[in-house]
């Protein structure tokens, strides 16, 4: 936050000069708003007019902007596709400008290392390729063996192939949530979605996690306010990595089949990090089979950009999804499902996926232990993704942002509603391939640091 009390020049250019340097060394992040023209004016002892010409010289360099009424902002970059909470949780979290990143630990995808090679299941699947037709079947009849073998819960009644797990669920959630409606998810959870929960008009209702999943007490008193649907991360769960045990699984079933309406609850399941996953593959549909939306994205296993996942629910739920869609995209590219299988059969990619979780593994054990040592406690997540708590997110941010690495914002990962708020970010560990060490002990330096200005 700008403190006009610290400016110390009393000149137009003086004072433009000093505020771009504050920007560019990540003391005023972009997006932050400015104090008004006249409350600086009447700080610095002023007139109206340099603060306004010290204004101009910025805004005409680019370094901010006026929104009208709302005020003056440090401008953000222009990045207008991604969600606001989005925005927020992948801005520079320090003087990036100063420092180039030199280990971003911060998307949460995965490492393209440990990926199948894309360019032999084209090659194989090239003389396969069929260009199709309209009104073909949306999902390839083997693709559609080899899913509902291989779905954790027998007798799911459809299923379909969707363009990764967040087109299912977004659609999902159409089908079965109206404007006003609640939405229980977990907090912290996945900023996708309350983003998109805001896009549809739906509340969210936080609920809480143990080392086995979301809680059965936080489900009881979700339910209780009867939400139309419920979003769970059986597996990896981001941010926290983590699984639910098939005990909770059990146990989360039973909160709903005894609760007053809880058989008209919807369950999407989203199981973002399967294939990578090392926990059992757990789906609350072996209980309540005609509830539960259960998806399997295969992002994080074979690339984000296949823009792939399995879904298996209800019929009464996905025909009326998979109807919806041929309105819009129609199906997910049948040539990209064929490719698909192929990865999932041939002996080679699979050996690869099945190597990649368990470095995914190693990768997370050994940095979980390492910063145990330094007096941090980050579980026992699986997946790609550690939760680590911190004094103060922006001060950690900018301490590791010094030291050239880039970590995930805490604060998007909590829903709205939620009242608890300790900080922490988000790491994705995964992408780490070396100096676990070195690295553990730049995070548990940073998760002392204090508050910053
Ligand atoms: C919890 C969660 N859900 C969904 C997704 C997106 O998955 P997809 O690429 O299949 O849409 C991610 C990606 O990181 C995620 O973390």
């Amino acid at each position: 936050m700008l403190r006009p009390e610290t400016l110390e020049s009393r000149t137009p250019l003086g004072m433009a000069g000093e505020i771009a340097r504050l920007v560019a060394d990540g003391s005023l992040e972009p997006g932050e708003r400015l104090p008004t023209v006249r409350e600086i004016a009447a700080t610095l002892g002023v007139s109206a007019g340099t603060v306004a010409a010290a204004w101009r010289a910025l805004a005409d360099a680019g370094t901010i902007v006026s929104r009208g009424r709302a005020g003056t902002f440090v401008r953000t970059e222009p990045r207008e596709w991604l969600s606001p909470r989005v925005q927020v949780m992948t801005s520079p979290g320090g003087p990036r400008r100063v420092e180039p990143v030199r280990l971003d630990l911060s998307h949460g995808t995965p490492d393209p290392a440990m990926l199948p090679a894309l360019e032999d299941a084209f090659t194989r699947v090239a003389p396969r390729a069929d260009t199709g037709r309209y009104h073909d079947l949306p999902v390839l009849p083997e693709l559609h063996a080899h899913i509902s073998e291989t779905w954790p819960a027998p007798g799911v009644e459809t299923f379909t192939v969707v363009d990764g797990a967040l087109d299912g669920i977004s659609r999902t959630l159409e089908q079965v949530a109206r404007f006003g409606d609640r939405v229980a998810v977990e907090s912290p959870g996945f900023p996708y979605f309350f983003d998109l929960l805001e896009a549809l008009g739906a509340e969210p209702v936080p609920l809480a996690l143990d080392r086995d999943g979301v809680t059965t007490g936080s489900l009881a008193r979700a339910l209780a306010r009867k939400p139309a649907a419920v979003i769970l991360q059986p597996r990896s769960q981001n941010p926290t990595g983590i699984s639910m045990t098939p005990e909770r699984a059990r146990a989360l079933a039973q909160v709903i089949m005894n609760a007053p309406d809880g058989r008209r609850v919807t369950i999407i399941e989203d199981d973002h990090s399967a294939l990578i996953s090392s926990a059992p593959d757990v789906t609350l549909a072996r209980w309540v089979p005609n509830q539960v939306v259960h998806v399997r994205s295969f992002s994080k296993s074979h690339g984000p950009d296949l823009r792939i996942a399995a879904l298996g629910g209800p019929a009464r739920v996905v025909d009326r999804l998979v109807a919806r869609r041929m309105l819009g995209p129609g199906w997910t590219s049948r040539l990209l499902q064929t490719v698909l299988l192929d990865l999932l059969t041939d002996p080679g990619p699979v050996a690869r996926v099945r190597t990649a979780r368990l470095i995914y593994r190693d990768r997370l054990d050994s940095m979980a232990t390492a910063l145990r040592r330094f007096g941090v406690d980050v579980g026992d997540p699986d997946g790609i993704n550690l939760w680590v708590p911190v004094v103060d997110e922006r001060a950690a941010r900018m301490r590791l942002a010094a030291s050239g690495i880039a970590v995930s914002a805490g604060s998007p990962y909590r829903a709205p509603t939620d009242d608890v708020t300790t900080p922490h970010i988000r790491v994705t560990a995964g992408a780490l391939t070396a100096n676990v060490r070195l690295v553990a002990e730049a995070l548990a330096e940073a998760a002392e640091a204090p508050p910053v200005g």
